[in-house]
């Protein structure tokens, strides 16, 4: 239930596959997953809301790989996009049915994005502004369709996080504030091609502390209330995503975390007829994945202590975006091997280029394998190919063995697009 990846005669596996020999067999930098643990966590939400009707909704932008939604499909999941390419990552993993299970997110969706989740037929569209509406209706208008609506609100709530991943406070760009919205829907209610089926709220990620989503969930629903009574038929509560996984602590009981997320918004639910969405990411895989990395040198400047890999922010953004701590563990670990106080650094021409300052690890030598822990989401899904770097490759460990389901790229295909 906490990380997949444990060490068996000192070498670190993944469920069982040696991580040393996948980074012989696909190179460096590469990204490993447990597809097990994927399964694992969807069948816990899935397990944890079983008694209220609901459907898990995975964020796609945690991690976009499309051999991880072909199996959350299958799970029976439906998927949160923010993009037309997360709709077309989507179709093309899970077929052109999973698109009643797809609601469609985001402050700045395109025309032709509302054109493409149209012709898709898409559950609901989380609408966050009164433009956006405008627009939508138009759009579906000219195709002689209704698009399936839910506002996204600002409840106000704080979260306690990471002020880049905090979203639900009027200060934030996200919603429409809730005093707002019961007007809006009046709006959207006289619009021909507009049907208005459900509310939507999303506080913010990586959060530890179930209240803030309780909360928010409370507000949305004594909304869902007035709205039901001026006539609108709202059957979708989505409560969102943002629940957080541990960083630091191996011994995190995810099964109880998901558990307490369920009863709180239970709680808040109480006997209300309403279908819920939930849009998990993190939590889904999150742990599940490592980034696996080779030691290129080792230097010292002053008194400082650098381990230079071959991975770098490019690949993994966390810890230089939002001071993120990853646990990097070696890949094989050495007998008498002594601990030393270093900064783990990548080769990116930036000084925010780290995965841990003043990191405590066993010494580590040139051309030995790091494995820096939960980097399954908000990994290669927010990856870049800054320093016309080619982005890591992905293994999938599945119960019949370790698959490549990402090959690295070519220095062709980068220029691909290019017209010099
Ligand atoms: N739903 C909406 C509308 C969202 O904006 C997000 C995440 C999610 C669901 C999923 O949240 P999760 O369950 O994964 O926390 N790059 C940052 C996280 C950004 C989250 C953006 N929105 C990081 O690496 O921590």
């Amino acid at each position: 239930q906490g990380r997949p990846f444990v060490y068996a005669d000192a070498r670190l596996k993944c469920d069982g596959v040696d991580v040393a020999e996948l980074a012989e067999q696909f190179g460096t930098p590469l990204y490993v997953y447990s597809a097990n643990q994927i399964a694992e966590r969807a069948g816990l939400f899935q397990t944890a809301f079983a008694g209220v009707s609901h459907t898990v909704c995975y964020a796609v932008k945690a991690n976009s790989s499309l051999a991880i939604l072909k199996m959350l499909a299958a799970q029976g999941c439906g998927f949160d996009i923010v993009s037309g390419g997360e709709l077309a990552r989507v179709l093309a993993a899970g077929g052109r049915d999973v698109a009643s299970r797809v609601v469609f997110s985001g402050v700045g969706k395109t025309a032709a994005e509302m054109d493409e989740a149209l012709d898709a037929e898409i559950l609901q569209f989380n609408v966050e502004s009164e433009p956006e509406l405008e627009l939508l209706a138009a759009r579906a208008a000219a195709k002689g369709k209704r698009a399936r609506i839910a506002l996204r609100v600002n409840p106000d709530v704080s979260a306690e996080t990471h002020p880049y991943i905090s979203t639900g406070l009027s200060a934030h760009k996200f919603g429409i504030g809730i005093k707002l919205a019961r007007a809006v829907y009046t709006r959207a209610a006289a619009m021909p091609s507009i049907e208005t089926t459900g509310v939507s709220v999303h506080i913010g990620s990586q959060i530890r502390q179930v209240e803030p989503f309780a909360e928010a969930l409370a507000k949305t629903l004594a909304l869902v209330a007035e709205l039901r009574s001026d006539g609108h038929q709202i059957r979708y509560v989505d409560a969102g995503g943002g629940l957080g996984i541990e960083y630091a602590d191996k011994d995190f009981d995810a099964a109880e975390q998901v558990a307490h997320y369920a009863a709180a918004l239970k709680s808040a639910l109480g006997s209300m007829d309403v279908h819920l969405l939930l849009e998990p990411g993190r939590f889904l895989v999150g742990q599940a994945g490592a980034l696996i990395t080779r030691v290129l040198y080792r230097k010292q400047n002053g008194d400082k202590k650098f381990v230079i890999v071959d991975a770098g922010m490019n690949d993994l953004i966390r810890p230089a975006l939002y001071q993120a701590h990853h646990e990097i563990v070696p890949v094989v670990t050495r007998e008498g091997s002594l601990d030393e106080e270093a900064d783990i650094v990548g080769p990116v021409c930036e000084s925010g280029d780290f995965f841990a300052r003043a990191r405590t690890l066993p010494v580590s030598e040139d051309g030995d394998l790091l494995a820096v822990l939960d980097a399954g989401a908000y990994g290669l899904s927010l990856s870049s190919n800054y320093n016309t770097r080619l982005r890591p490759a992905e293994v999938l460990v599945e119960s019949t063995g370790a698959r490549l389901v990402r090959r690295r790229e070519t220095y062709e295909e980068l220029f691909a697009p290019e017209m010099p």
